[in-house]
């Protein structure tokens, strides 16, 4: 199994692996009013493969971010993040979230907020508390509204609604940059541990 950047040829297999854990209705979700139209960020959109005994990439995990503004104000969107049904509980979620945060930081990125299962995202550090004074452009079960600070104090004061960047890259155009020898491709079992402050958060 390794974790990569995500490439173009891993598009389909993606979106089969979203329909499979989410269904089609996904698309009908307040998160994807944010996505409409505009790239992942593709410094932060990272895959699990595994490989068949044929030599074929097999694709087990998926996590992207969309850029967001809440009030103004530069944040991520994290999510969709899915494990294919096979591999679910064996660790591979937390890795997907655990190594992207760390990126997300060592970029500049200052916070991050999602639509998801509190229970989960409590573990990396995810808190309802964040977003109590933050709008989602559609209807949610706003316990499920969660914010995280990678900088502390980050979010503090801030609010809002949660919108599109002014000047986000449009799907269209996105370029997804090619694996190369810098990218970060890694055996799981050679993750690097999660930042301390993360640790302390789990
Ligand atoms: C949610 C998901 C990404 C987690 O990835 P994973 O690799 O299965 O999770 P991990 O192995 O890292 O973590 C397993 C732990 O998370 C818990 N967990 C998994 N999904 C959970 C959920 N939706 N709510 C609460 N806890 C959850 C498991 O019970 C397990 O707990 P434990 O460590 O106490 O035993 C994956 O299960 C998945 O793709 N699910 C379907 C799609 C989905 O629901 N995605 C978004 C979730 S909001």
């Amino acid at each position: 199994m390794i974790i990569t950047l995500e490439e173009t040829r891993h598009a389909q297999p993606i979106e089969a692996l979203l329909d499979r854990a989410f269904g089609p209705d996904r698309f009908k979700k307040t998160a994807y009013k944010l996505r409409e139209g505009i790239a992942p960020l593709p410094e932060l959109g990272f895959v699990a493969i595994e490989h068949d005994e044929h030599g074929n990439e097999v694709l087990e995990g998926t996590i992207r971010y969309w850029p967001v503004e809440v009030g103004g104000n530069p944040s991520l969107l994290l999510g969709p993040i899915a494990v294919s049904e096979r591999l679910q509980g064996a660790g591979l979620g937390s890795k997907l979230i655990r190594m992207s945060l760390n990126k997300a930081a060592a970029m500049g990125h200052r916070s991050v907020i999602l639509v998801g299962d509190a229970p989960y995202y409590a573990r990396f550090g995810f808190s309802r508390s964040l977003t109590l004074d933050m709008q989602l452009p559609g209807p949610v079960d706003l316990d499920r509204f969660l914010g995280l600070e990678l900088v502390p104090g980050a979010l503090a004061g801030v609010s809002g609604m949660v919108t599109a960047p002014a000047a986000a890259p449009s799907a269209a155009l996105a370029v997804v940059p090619p694996l190369s020898l810098s990218s970060p491709l890694m055996a799981v079992g050679e993750l690097p541990q999660p930042a301390l402050w993360f640790a302390r958060t789990a």
